[in-house]
Order: C-alpha cells, then structure tokens, then sequence
C-alpha cells in the first residue's frame, strides 16, 4: 500500500465506552468508591490496568498488585458480559462506510485498539474481515499515549508512518498518533481534541483522500 488508515475501536467504530464505564461503575460501587460520569473522558482509550488506577485513586496504594489484577478481572468480567449484547446495529453512524471506502481506494486498513477484548467487538460487529491488520492491547507493551500501537499497525501493512492516517476518539490516541508521526483525524469535539490535525464530529461523509498528503 502507498497510504494507510489506522483506526480505534472504542469510540470510533462503535461506542463500547457506556459498557466500560457500567462496568467500571459496579466495581466502584462495590468497593465504595465515588464514581461519577465525568470519569468517562479520561478513561477513553486508556488501559484497563491505567483506568483501575485512575478509579482507585488516592486509595490506589491500599490494594496489592494481586489485588488490582483481581479488581481489573472482575471488572473485565462485568464488560465481557455486556459486549454480549452488542450487534451489527451497534456500528455508529458512517463507520462501515468509512472503511468500505478506505478499501475501495486501495488503501491499507488497520485497527489499533487498546482493548483486549478488540477482536470479540470486531466480531460481535462482523466487520474482522475488513481489515488488513489489527493490533490490540495484547501485542504491545506500552498504551496509549505511546505510539507504539500505531507504529506496530502501520509497520505490519508495510507503510511509512509519514503515510499514515490515525483515527482516534480519545485524547491519549490522538497523541500516540502525532507523535507516530502520522496524520491524526480526530473523531469528537474540537474542544477535546485540540491535538488533532483535524476533527470531524462523525465518520458520517468520510471521504480518505481528503486526509492524504
Ligand atoms: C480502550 C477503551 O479501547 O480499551 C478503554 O477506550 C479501555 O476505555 C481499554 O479501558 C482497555 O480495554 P479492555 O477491553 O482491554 O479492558
Ligand atoms: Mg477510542
Ligand atoms: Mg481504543
């Protein structure tokens, strides 16, 4: 491939992040811990070892490393059981289109996704066959923001980072993405995504050359 499009899964293809944020809720819940909505964007994108941080918070350092990892199962378990109900209809608006036209001219496809669960989605979504390549959190040793997802992905369709297209709904991916040194498109408000190079609201009327240089 000449050019590439490398996108995020949670947020972007559809909205896993209410199951992840229920999730997290009745782990909170459950261990008397203030939890509110608000807590959303900051765990966009972010590991589930990082988000457990985040939630424990200035309690983090009371729970042993064995513990967290217990904590982060039941939570995961709690989510594993909720993708259950996610269908094709789950796809947001625009998002097959987009990479339906990403293929159709002739350029790479790949999916980055931080979630160790991003081949169930893509599966319980039937779009797995779209892509050329997918990296997720279980092929990386470091999350986002570190572009190491972002590199891997372009690396294994063979196409220069400087080629490259990220799309991404979180703050933490636009970032991986830039400092990959791609082209970062970001998915969400301009307000939040103020690092991007540019920000659609949607994948609704995505055309990829618009993003090619
Ligand atoms: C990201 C989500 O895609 O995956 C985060 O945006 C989530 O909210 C992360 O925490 C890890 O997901 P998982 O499925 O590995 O727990
Ligand atoms: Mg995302
Ligand atoms: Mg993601």
């Amino acid at each position: 491939f000449r050019h590439a499009f490398i996108f995020d899964l949670d947020g972007v293809i559809t909205d896993t992040a209410a199951l992840h944020l229920a999730a997290w809720h009745e782990l909170a819940l459950a261990l008397g811990l203030p939890f509110n909505n608000a807590m959303g964007e900051r765990l966009k994108g972010v590991s589930r070892m990082e988000s457990l941080e985040l939630i424990l918070g200035a309690r983090a350092g009371q729970y042993s490393n064995e513990q967290k990892m217990r904590l982060a199962d039941r939570k995961n378990a709690a989510y594993v059981r909720l993708l259950a109900r996610i269908t094709s209809a789950d796809l947001l608006p625009g998002a097959v289109e987009a990479l339906k036209a990403v293929r159709a001219s002739g350029l790479g496809l790949a999916l980055a996704s931080a979630s160790k669960n991003a081949l169930a989605v893509l599966d319980r979504l039937q779009i797995t066959g779209l892509f050329d390549h997918v990296v997720d959190a279980n092929q990386v040793r470091h999350g986002k923001p570190d572009p190491e997802i972002f590199l891997r992905a372009a690396q294994a369709l063979g196409v220069a980072p400087g080629r490259c297209v990220g799309v991404e709904d979180a703050v933490a991916g636009v970032q991986a993405i830039r400092s990959a040194g791609m082209f970062a498109v970001g998915v969400g408000s301009r307000s939040v995504l103020f690092e991007a190079d540019r920000v659609i609201p949607d994948l609704t009327h995505f055309h990829p050359t618009d993003y090619l240089r």
